[in-house]
């Protein structure tokens, strides 16, 4: 991407040269993907980002390590409910920025025909959006520009209706999304208005935040995150445990990461280095 108008990308403002001028990237504030994106060694964020990182893992050390605990998870449930599951439907909200194995990756390799809907609302994800629309020629991927918030705009939308058989099980995944939504009456009005869209043997598959086993380095992190204007909120198990409600969470439970059908990567964590919790439910 060297040969691009700098009056039409993102150069003549201080923005990288990759960047589209009609897209605001706010890249003096940190933002959530791209601080994620700096501490899993990205290179797709700016000073704020990597400030707010700095700033985040050195109150809360062990942060990139539970970062890395996460993503691992996305791509172990990701294989489970594809193979084990056997859904070919997913549709990702909070996606982030592309990280290898992105979910596509993991599911189609499983199942070539799976079809993915990646959503976000952040404008540094949707301009890497076309690295994510990759998809094997029996599967298709589509990206939408949308708040978790707001799920009637993502119901509605033109690509999930292109993309995805509402009448055939869907796996929602929220994965280390909802601890950047403080109102926890908000994220259940949304999860329970997406899941009663879906077709019985649906899986809503969700990660997010917690200090139940680090308290005080959590404590931290979130008044680091709050700090630099990210309204992070780490939650315990019970209230975790609620946003599956109405659904059959299944085995092993609400547990932390890597704890989750462990492989030999999740085996060198362990539970004081790991912030997240992870689990899996099904629609009957
Ligand atoms: C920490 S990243 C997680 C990325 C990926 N799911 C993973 O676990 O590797 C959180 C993502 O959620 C997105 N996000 C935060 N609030 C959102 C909202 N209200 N609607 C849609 N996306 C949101 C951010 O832009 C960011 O890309």
């Amino acid at each position: 991407m060297t040969d691009r108008d700098d009056a039409k990308w993102g150069a003549s403002r201080g923005a990288p040269n990759w960047a589209p001028a009609n897209v605001d990237l706010k890249t003096d504030v940190p933002h959530s993907a791209r601080v994620y994106d700096y501490i899993l060694g990205g290179k797709d964020n700016f000073p704020a980002d990597r400030a707010a990182g700095d700033q985040t893992e050195k109150m809360m050390p062990g942060l990139s390590r539970s970062m890395r605990a996460n993503r691992n998870f996305m791509a172990r449930m990701a294989h489970v409910v594809a193979t084990e599951h056997g859904i070919r439907q997913f549709l990702d909200i909070g996606t982030g920025l592309p990280t290898t194995p992105n979910l596509h990756e993991v599911v189609q390799k499983a199942a070539p025909e799976s079809r993915i809907v990646y959503v976000d609302n952040d404008p540094i994800v949707l301009v890497h959006a076309r690295a994510l629309l990759t998809s094997t020629p029996e599967g298709r991927t589509a990206y939408l520009d949308a708040d978790f918030t707001d799920p009637e705009s993502i119901l509605k939308s033109e690509q999930l209706a292109s993309t995805l058989d509402l009448s055939q099980p869907v796996a929602l995944s929220l994965i280390a999304l909802v601890q950047f939504i403080p109102d926890e009456a908000l994220i259940q009005h949304v999860i329970d208005t997406l899941v009663a869209s879906l077709a019985p043997g649906s899986i809503l598959a969700l990660s997010t935040a917690t200090g139940d086993y680090a308290p005080e380095a959590v404590e931290r992190g979130v008044a680091a995150y709050r700090g630099n204007g990210i309204p992070m909120t780490a939650r315990d198990k019970a209230t975790v445990e609620g946003f599956f409600r109405g659904l059959e969470i299944l085995d092993p439970g609400v547990v932390l990461v890597h704890r989750w059908h462990p492989d030999a990567d999740a085996a060198g964590y362990s539970d004081n280095e790991v912030f997240m919790y992870g689990a899996i439910a099904r629609k009957l």
